[in-house]
């Protein structure tokens, strides 16, 4: 029981490409369990780069350390009542059924764009750094993205809108 005082946190972990809505839908999230009163925290990758994994960059493994990083913060906080929203690519399959084991609950949300829609978007103009090789190891390009085998929910976001 990893529980403290009967408190009942959850970890709702939202991943997927680059550009694929997961910061837009957890933001929504976030605001509509505030308004309701539950005690939430938004853990999303861009910030969490620029503190706790300052140091890392792409490669499998920092990745990976990315995540379990995150994924120990959730773990914490969940377990002391707090709702979790993360947004991360977290593209490897194996650490985040780590992730799901490690944290007592735990909600997978894979947001599910095409590749072709988060390139179009290209909020960040990092698909085209990717693609004239400025940028490498770009996930969805030059490096792999696994999506989830059995996630409990699933945004599409080629056609849905972010209330759907
Ligand atoms: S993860 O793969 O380790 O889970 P995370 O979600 O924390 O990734 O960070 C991804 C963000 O870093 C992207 O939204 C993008 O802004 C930026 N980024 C910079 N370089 C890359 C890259 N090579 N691949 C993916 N994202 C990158």
């Amino acid at each position: 029981m990893d529980q403290i005082n009967n408190l009942y946190g959850t970890t709702v972990w939202f991943t997927g490409l680059s550009g694929a809505g997961k910061t837009t839908i957890s933001q929504v999230v976030e605001q509509v369990l505030r308004t309701e009163g539950y005690r939430v925290e938004r853990l999303d990758g861009d910030i969490v780069r620029q503190f706790l994994c300052k140091d890392l960059g792409f490669s499998k493994a920092e990745r990976d350390e990315n995540v379990r990083r995150i994924g120990f913060v959730a773990h914490l906080l969940t377990r002391n009542g707090v709702i979790v929203l993360i947004s991360a690519i977290s593209p490897y399959r194996d650490i985040r059924a780590e992730m799901r084991q490690n944290i007592s609950q735990f909600v997978e949300v894979y947001v599910n764009a095409s590749l072709e829609t988060c390139e179009k978007r290209d909020v960040k103009g990092l698909y085209r750094k990717a693609r004239t090789g400025e940028i490498k190891n770009f996930t969805g390009i030059t490096d792999p993205y696994e999506p989830p085998l059995n996630p409990e929910i699933t945004c599409y976001t080629d056609y849905e809108s972010v209330d759907e």
